[in-house]
């Protein structure tokens, strides 16, 4: 079947647990989800990416799956489910699954199975190994570690083996070198397919093929010294090839989500006969403030942003589409970090402006249309991700708690998790009960209803960008060019297409800044496609934050 046409779309991110509680027990559901297709629809977007709504044990909330074909009790069934979907295509509106099968929850039955004995039918989907014996102690088959809690390997007594884990204990990783376990794969994309879905977000997906050694990494390396062996691995062309069949027989889209993947790697998997996946969720731009982790924090740094945003558009262009983010269920928030909390509505604005005019399809996670920020919490009791209490457990233990906490309240991704903040009524509108996790304090100045009431809130400003892509096809197909690489406070880029230029420039200052067109470019014949402030912009100088787009004929 024809792909329909990803490229011109922009999509919406639920982390549902959080997003709205329709039945009243502080949990967010898909009746919620419901109750709000008419304002996503408003948005300006074409589509949905739902992180996983699958039964779960939570232990990685929804990325720990123990039932690939059902929902999760807490949001819902399958037939609510089925009624978000075709009211969402009602409203052309196309929904995008989360396909979680680098591992699964310790609690699936093929685990349970697995872990029973070495020879049973699925016995053999998952990494199990031999220990090493140092004498008489019994060490894991090697010295990884895992992403999110200690070493990557479990002893399982059963077995009397170790099975990896990339990440969270609970989260133990398939073998897909089993063919078995590719046609479950398999499966499960054509019961979702089926059932009308329109593809899916690959989660981690660069992760599946594992190095066949499994050889020691780097001992000093925290959390990612195994990486080089299970990223990009051997077989997963090959692997991904398979799945893709499957994706072309109904048009399904694929976005593979790949931590840290070069762009050059990127390219084999984005173009050529081997074009198993449409668009890549890369993580370059995700480090503008941070060595690798957001843990590992630095100031933020515009030229670094600046670098990774034209890295990708440069190497992409003519051959191949960029997904566009800067905001997903697994980063802070980025006012609270490219931006200023104190300058929020300009900020705010001027981010979506700095990715969304970029060659690319964006991606919205719920909330960053508000201007949500960062949420600090008292104590790590109070956080609930996995990875946060790691990160916290795991670097600077010899600094005072305050300290620890200051990063987790800079770092943690449970500021992306925070209930969406609806209104000013108790717990922001988002359930009438006691939510599952901490409001952020500033839902009474920061929420839907209030952003809704301003012509320049940020929410009015993401619609006006969404529009303004959606119906210029410079901003959709035309070359990007970006100027003054090393500026550090400006990021200014061009698009240019057919006989229209059109020229984004975003200021990252607090301070007013001059500034001059770029040369080949003169006021005369120029209009004011957008702007982040309400009132004139005075040609050569720049307001804190301030967002133009700027637009000539080309002679
Ligand atoms: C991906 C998900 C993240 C999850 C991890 C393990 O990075 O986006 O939320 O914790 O994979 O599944």
């Amino acid at each position: 079947m024809e792909q329909f046409d990803f490229r011109r779309m922009s999509f919406y991110q639920i982390w549902i647990r959080s997003f709205m509680d329709g039945n009243g027990d502080g949990v967010g559901d898909l009746y919620g989800v419901y109750d709000k297709l008419d304002y996503i629809a408003s948005l300006g977007v074409d589509g949905i990416w739902f992180s996983p709504i699958y039964p779960s044990p939570n232990a990685d909330y929804g990325y720990d799956i123990s039932d690939y074909r059902n929902i999760h009790p807490d949001y819902g069934t399958l037939d609510e489910f089925r009624k978000v979907l075709d009211r969402a295509h009602a409203l052309g509106l196309r929904v995008i699954m989360d396909l979680v099968i680098n591992h699964t929850s310790d609690e699936h039955p093929w685990f349970l199975e697995s872990r029973k004995s070495r020879t049973g039918p699925y016995s053999d989907y998952y990494i199990w190994r031999d220990p090493k014996w140092k004498g008489e102690s019994r060490l894991p088959p090697n010295n990884w570690f895992s992403q999110f809690e200690g070493l990557a390997w479990e002893y399982c007594p059963e077995r009397e083996q170790y099975y990896l884990h990339v990440f969270a204990k609970k989260q133990p990783d398939l073998n897909m070198d089993n063919p078995r376990v590719r046609e479950e794969v398999k499966g499960i994309m054509r019961f979702w397919l089926d059932m009308g879905v329109d593809g899916f977000r690959e989660d981690v997906i660069t992760y599946i093929s594992k190095h066949p050694q499994l050889p020691d990494g780097i001992p000093f390396l925290p959390v990612i010294n195994g990486q080089p062996y299970y990223k990009d691995g051997p077989n997963l062309v090959p692997y991904l090839r398979e799945f893709r069949e499957v994706a072309k027989e109904y048009g399904a889209l694929q976005i593979g989500e790949a931590p840290m993947t070069p762009v050059k790697t990127a390219l084999t998997y984005l173009t050529g006969e081997d074009r198993v996946l449409d668009m890549m969720i890369q993580f370059d731009t995700m480090g503008a403030d941070c060595f690798m982790t957001e843990y590992l924090h630095h100031p933020f740094f515009l030229p670094k942003l600046k670098h990774a945003f034209s890295k990708w558009q440069y190497a992409l262009a003519g051959k191949a589409w960029n997904a566009l983010y800067l905001e997903n269920h697994d980063h802070p928030r980025v006012i609270s970090r490219y931006g200023s909390e104190e300058f929020r509505r300009e900020s705010g604005t001027m981010l979506a402006a700095a990715y969304i005019f970029q060659q690319g399809t964006p991606f919205i996670y719920q909330g960053q249309e508000l201007g949500m920020t960062n949420i600090r919490l008292g104590s790590i009791e109070e956080y609930q991700d996995v990875a946060t209490k790691n990160a916290y457990h795991s670097f600077r233990r010899r600094q005072t708690e305050e300290k620890r906490l200051r990063h987790v309240h800079r770092a943690s991704r449970d500021s992306a998790r925070t209930p969406v903040q609806w209104d000013g009524s108790p717990n922001a509108g988002f359930s009438k009960a006691k939510p599952w996790f901490s409001v952020n304090p500033n839902y009474r100045e920061v929420n839907a209803e209030k952003e809704e009431a301003d012509p320049q809130s940020v929410l009015n400003f993401y619609r006006r960008c969404l529009r303004l892509r959606k119906g210029s096809d410079t901003l959709l197909w035309g070359d990007y060019r970006e100027f003054w690489p090393q500026h550090p406070h400006l990021y200014v880029y061009e698009r240019c297409y057919g006989t229209e230029r059109i020229l984004v420039v975003c200021s990252f200052s607090k301070t007013e800044q001059s500034w001059k067109l770029p040369k080949g470019y003169a006021w005369e014949g120029c209009t004011l496609l957008l702007c982040n402030y309400g009132e004139e912009p005075v040609p050569e100088r720049l307001r804190p934050y301030e967002a133009r787009v700027l637009r000539w004929d080309r002679k």
